[in-house]
């Protein structure tokens, strides 16, 4: 196993994934107790950290925040790779305070994970030894300028299509958490858009370069919704309890339907042969989804698995003196403060 300080030190956490925080209740949970806690979920009413909740309910939520925290910091990766070699300075400017912005979303959704009795350090912990997931849409690589742009569009778009309706949540620390967080992504679609419009209208080179990026960011950003509803595991549950607002394919096909039109106002061409308007339906109908390939990522043979995670371990292990420092400052303050 990896070690955060990359010392000889016991393993930071010793429950299973889908076991984790405070140890739970030793009273089992009566039928009464969860069939008050759904009422109160279908009344629409906020679950607050100290209120009762069923432990599964809990861990679905520190699984789903903690893999969305996680998708927010490896998320900077990609990007972080062309800050140097943005194309203009104002490029430069909006790109780190996009990647910036991204690692925020990691922190506020860390924090809300925290509420829920798990330790921010155990989440990390997870991420570095490999053992936690993150969206597999990180793990492709960003190899022209138009990846960018692409991402900005596609990838934060699909996100705030996911992300919208968690606002919702019937868990109020995720719901708040993701008001401010879909503010910005909006403002990171808009970006990524712009820069795809300015490739779409400017030379040959360019508009094959944004060509280029749509043709390798289209699937993996159809597959960043997640399995299809018959193959996905936790749907049905969380849509009870009000986690999600809908299935993995509903999003889906709403983003289809959005991004088509995108994809056309920019001239440039989805790399799908049997995308079609089904009139009846009212939506685009998308050929089929290699879900080979999404389980291939999931299981950390995606192009950029290894490479992702050998980067958050060396930040992790670069940023050990300023966690020292932060805590030491910290101790100094409360002996002054108790002096
Ligand atoms: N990448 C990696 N794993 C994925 C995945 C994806 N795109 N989609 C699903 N999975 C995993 C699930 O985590 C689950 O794994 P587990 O059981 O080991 O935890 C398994 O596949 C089965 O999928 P389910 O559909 O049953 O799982 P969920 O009900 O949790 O739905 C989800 C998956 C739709 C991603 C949901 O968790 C969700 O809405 N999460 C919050 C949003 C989020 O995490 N987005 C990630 C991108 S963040 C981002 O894009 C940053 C932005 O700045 C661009």
């Amino acid at each position: 196993m990896y070690h955060i300080s990359g010392k000889s030190q016991p393993p930071m956490y010793t429950q299973a994934l889908d076991q984790q925080g405070r140890e739970p209740s030793a009273a089992p949970e009566s039928p009464e107790q969860a069939a008050r806690f759904q009422a109160r979920v279908d009344a629409e009413e906020k679950i607050e950290p100290k209120d009762w909740m069923p432990e599964a309910y809990r861990q679905t939520l520190i699984r789903q925040i903690s893999q969305h925290a996680h998708s927010e910091i490896v998320g900077m990766l990609p990007e972080g790779n062309w800050i140097t070699r943005a194309p203009s300075l104002r490029r430069k400017a909006v790109l780190i305070a996009k990647v910036q912005d991204e690692g925020g979303h990691g922190m506020y959704l860390y924090s809300a994970a925290e509420t829920l009795g798990v330790e921010r350090a155990t989440l990390v912990e997870q991420l570095l030894s490999g053992a936690a997931k993150y969206s597999s849409i990180f793990n492709y690589p960003t190899l022209t300028w138009a990846d960018v742009g692409a991402i900005g569009w596609l990838v934060d778009g699909a996100a705030i299509m996911n992300q919208v309706p968690i606002c919702r949540c019937s868990y109020g620390p995720y719901a708040r958490a993701m008001v401010r967080i879909c503010k910005e992504e909006s403002f990171h679609q808009r970006q990524g858009f712009e820069i795809m419009l300015t490739l779409a209208r400017g030379s040959e080179a360019q508009r094959a370069m944004a060509q280029d990026a749509l043709n390798r960011w289209w699937w993996p950003s159809i597959m960043m919704f997640g399995p299809s509803d018959v193959a996905s595991r936790h749907t049905a549950q969380s849509m009870r309890w009000k986690i999600k607002r809908f299935t993995n394919d509903e999003l889906r096909q709403k983003f289809i339907d959005v991004t088509v039109p995108q994809a056309q106002f920019l001239g440039l061409t989805i790399p799908d042969p049997q995308l079609r308007w089904d009139e009846a339906a009212g939506h685009f109908e998308i050929g089929p989804i290699d879900w080979e390939e999404f389980q291939a990522v999931l299981r950390g043979h995606g192009p950029c698995n290894r490479e992702r995670l050998e980067a958050r371990r060396a930040g992790h292990a670069a940023g050990e003196w300023v966690r020292e420092a932060a805590a030491a400052h910290a101790a100094k303050r409360a002996a002054q403060a108790a002096a």
